[in-house]
């Protein structure tokens, strides 16, 4: 028998990665706040975007999927975010034109603040403090009173969110991202890079259709969709309380969805069956993500799907695979084998990122390009050869020039990672560093393609 299902059902259950709050009765005082706040996002979105994963998991369609590994504080400005969704919109052109299909395009922003650590405790100098989870929850400084979990940031993180996804659905809807512009999204400091060069053949062959659609009769005017772009949100529903708080039931179908972003996604390291991470994304309709590594059985794997997704509607989950370079032919195939045999429907996605962090030798956390790139391409060799749909990507990314993440085109070395290394968690791809995935990720789509022989599908 299936248990009934509560915005609150989560609170009976173990639970992995919640901070200590030294003060409980504010941090009830501000998630009752919470409730009374409007919704970030609705549910009627949330829906578009599960039929648009449906249509990818279907074989028509790829999701592009990226953004900060945490959201931050301190780089709240209007710049950081255009910076990020320019970039952002550059991959989605090129994958768009690789692939003859719809990106479907999903930041990890607004809401992305909290985070899972492996350790909960930093030792520094001897000194043992609280580890770092995310603005959402305590502060980067290494002090006892940085440290210390503080619900105002719950109330901060809220509203930093909704400021973001206003202007995101500003850029997305007002004209920003309109096709005619394709030549303007390249950033200054991504001009010279053989990237932009590349870019801009794509842009002028798109601004050529462009012309001649126009001539045709088909513009941005007639066809408001070559004028606007979907863009959705996502992030780890990690921090429960908060989740609950943003909780709201859909007065169209009566159903429960989560409000603080469109789609959730459960971590490596809260995905326990009976825990109560699961036991929330269970009963939200959203669209859902499940972040898949070697240490998850195919026998646990089914038992999370039937309790996430019991009536396999198409849309509903994303596995996002994250094996690390090396173990991808040994993890992948068995799952991707195991889902077809029980005929379940999900959307494969690739994140090669956190099965690929390293120390480098000077200290740093950081990620070779080429391990990024070697998992992608695994991942696509093992879904071709299993005749399944390689169907999107999960990056951490940023459009500002840092160095965190080691080699691509400008060989960024161990040496380099000091001088603009930003990350408030793990290593992100530069905006030169993603646009140059993005195009290996075309040429590997652009295979596919031409294996299959897959009709073009029109959308951007
Ligand atoms: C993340 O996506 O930032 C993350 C912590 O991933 P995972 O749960 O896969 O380790
Ligand atoms: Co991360």
């Amino acid at each position: 028998m299936v248990r009934q299902w509560t915005p609150d059902s989560w609170r009976g259950r173990p639970v992995q990665q919640m901070p200590e709050y030294p003060d409980a009765a504010a941090l009830a005082a501000v998630e009752g706040r919470l409730a009374t706040y409007p919704p970030l996002v609705f549910a009627g979105e949330a829906r578009k975007l599960k039929r648009a994963l449906a249509k990818a998991a279907a074989g028509e369609g790829f999701l592009l999927q990226g953004g900060d590994c945490a959201e931050s504080f301190a780089e709240h400005g209007a710049d950081t975010i255009r910076d990020f969704f320019r970039v952002f919109l550059q991959m989605a052109v090129v994958l768009t034109f690789a692939g003859a299909m719809p990106v479907v395009k999903v930041g990890r922003i607004a809401g992305q603040f909290a985070k899972p650590r492996s350790d909960p405790m930093e030792t520094n100098g001897g000194v043992a403090l609280p580890a770092y989870r995310g603005d959402i929850v305590n502060g980067i400084d290494f002090t006892p009173e940085a440290r210390t979990p503080d619900p105002a940031r719950l109330e901060m993180a809220y509203r930093q969110s909704a400021a973001t996804l206003n202007l995101l659905r500003a850029f997305a809807g007002g004209g920003y991202a309109n096709l005619e512009h394709v030549h303007q999204w390249t950033l200054g400091f991504v001009k010279d890079s053989p990237q932009a060069h590349h870019y801009e053949e794509i842009a002028t062959r798109i601004s050529d259709t462009l012309s001649f659609m126009r001539a045709c009769g088909i513009d941005p005017q007639t066809t408001p969709s070559l004028q606007t772009t979907d863009f959705f949100t996502s992030h780890e529903a990690l921090l429960l309380g908060y989740e609950q708080a943003l909780t709201r039931v859909d007065s169209t179908t009566g159903d429960w969805y989560a409000t603080s972003g469109h789609l959730l996604w459960v971590g490596d390291r809260t995905r326990q069956l009976d825990h109560a991470h699961v036991e929330y994304l269970r009963g939200v309709q959203n669209p859902i993500g499940l972040k898949v590594s070697g240490s998850l059985s195919p026998d646990a794997m089914m038992e999370l799907i039937d309790l996430l997704n019991p009536k396999d509607e198409p849309g509903r989950l994303t596995l996002i695979t994250r094996f690390g370079a090396g173990k991808v032919e040994e993890g992948l195939p068995k799952i991707v084998r195991r889902i077809q045999r029980e005929g379940r429907t999900v959307l494969w996605c690739c994140d090669p990122m956190h099965g690929n962090t390293i120390k480098a030798t000077n200290g740093y956390k950081t990620r070779p390009f080429d391990l990024i790139l070697k998992e992608v391409e695994t991942f696509f060799a093992v879904h071709r050869a299993e005749g399944t749909h390689p169907g999107g990507i999960h990056i951490e990314m940023t459009g500002s020039n840092v160095t965190e993440c080691l080699g691509g085109a400008r060989a960024i070395s161990e040496a380099d990672l000091r001088s603009r290394y930003h990350t408030h968690c793990d290593p992100r791809l530069n905006a030169d560093q993603a646009l140059e995935l993005a195009f290996l990720v075309s040429e590997l789509m652009k295979r596919d393609r031409t294996s299959n022989g897959r009709r073009a599908v029109a959308g951007f």
